[in-house]
């Protein structure tokens, strides 16, 4: 990691950022799993927060309210694993309703205050992998190791479609296909860390890699960069 004089110091983690369905969770993990790093997963942090309004019953208009649940969020991620208070919420924040709604809860300007404190506050230490839409852009500008995973929406939607047929799950492709360019329109529109690539970043097209050599480019891209 060489030192830049005209820039923050370089943190020793890994931005990997990108459009929903491209794999980025299985990619994340599985490169922190090589360098021996840890892993984030800040999408699961805006469904868990998602979780907590719906369940409240908070509409995002009532910011007293949203203050509250957000200073009273007692999520934990240990790993893969998502926790409100005791309770396990990995299967509920990826139900179609909290898939629906997260675009909007994450493009609210508080919850993105809250989260990105959070991740701040857990990455800063460096050695950590960590996927999302603006890590490299907005939460960890100083990484030193920023990448934009990207596929066809073809390619993303077939993933999907994939894995929610082996959960017993099988909405027509199209719907799939459909429901993953609107929640693209939304995130990369929002006013507030909109999907973006940082400059510095190495883009990557994974419609026609498999998912080894996809971790295999980004550790080589690490290792000369990083
Ligand atoms: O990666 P995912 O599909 O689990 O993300 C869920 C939602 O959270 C997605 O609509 C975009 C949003 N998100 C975000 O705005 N910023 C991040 N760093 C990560 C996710």
């Amino acid at each position: 990691m060489s030192a830049r004089p005209d820039g923050p110091v370089p943190l020793l983690l890994i931005a990997l950022d990108g459009p929903g369905g491209v794999g980025k969770s299985t990619t994340a993990r599985r490169v922190a799993q090589v360098l021996g790093w840890d892993y984030l997963d800040t999408g699961a942090m805006y469904r868990a927060a998602t979780l907590a309004l719906a369940r409240a019953g908070v509409d995002l208009s009532d910011r007293p309210q949203v203050e509250r649940t957000l200073a009273g969020l007692a999520l934990r991620l240990e790993g893969p694993r998502v926790f409100l208070g005791a309770e396990d919420v990995i299967e509920a924040i990826r139900s179609p309703e909290i898939t629906r709604g997260v675009s909007r809860v994450s493009a609210d300007i508080r919850v993105r205050e809250v989260m990105v404190d959070r991740q701040r506050a857990l990455g800063r230490r460096g050695r950590w992998v960590v996927d999302g839409r603006d890590i490299g852009t907005v939460v960890f500008p100083e990484a030193c190791c920023k990448v934009f995973l990207t596929a066809s929406p073809e390619a993303r939607a077939r993933r999907r479609y994939l894995e929610l047929e082996a959960k017993g799950k099988a909405p027509a492709l199209e719907e799939v296909l459909a429901d993953l360019q609107r929640r693209d329109a939304a995130d990369s529109s929002r006013a507030v860390a909109p999907l973006r690539q940082a400059d510095d970043a190495m883009v990557l097209d994974s419609s026609h890699l498999d998912l080894e050599a996809v971790v295999d480019r980004i550790v080589t891209h690490h290792r000369a960069h990083g």
